[in-house]
């Protein structure tokens, strides 16, 4: 149900923001991982256990291979190609030499999980 927000400029900064609202913030339970598809972008919402709400881009830091297939156990994310593993709290890669996963501003207004694509 991804919806595309207005655009925000942040005053004297000139970084530009698109927040999207990737889903209601009943939809996302703690523990849980959720993939979704805007536009272009594939983008991997997780909540770890304990922590917060955080949102990464959707596809392998190592061979840019989408995460649909990827597991999460509450705290770290596996790839389902080669197993790479990523801390849910930080995209920190936990696979010694890797890389870390993208992750993108998240906020939660009017009752939404957003995040900025921008
Ligand atoms: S593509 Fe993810 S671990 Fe290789």
């Amino acid at each position: 149900m991804a919806r595309l927000l207005p655009e925000t400029v942040e005053k004297g900064r000139f970084k530009k923001m698109a927040f999207v609202a990737l889903c209601q913030t009943g939809e996302l339970t703690e523990g849980q991982m959720v993939l979704f598809r805007v536009e272009r972008k594939s983008v991997l919402l997780v909540w770890p256990s304990g922590g917060t709400i955080q949102a990464y881009r959707g596809r392998c830091p190592h061979q840019d291979v989408p995460l649909s297939d990827a597991h999460f156990d509450g705290k770290a994310v596996t790839c389902g190609a080669h197993h790479w593993c990523f801390d849910g709290g930080t995209g920190a890669c936990l696979t010694p030499g890797g890389r870390g996963l993208k992750p993108y501003a998240v906020r939660l207004e009017a009752g939404e999980i957003q995040v900025d694509l921008a």
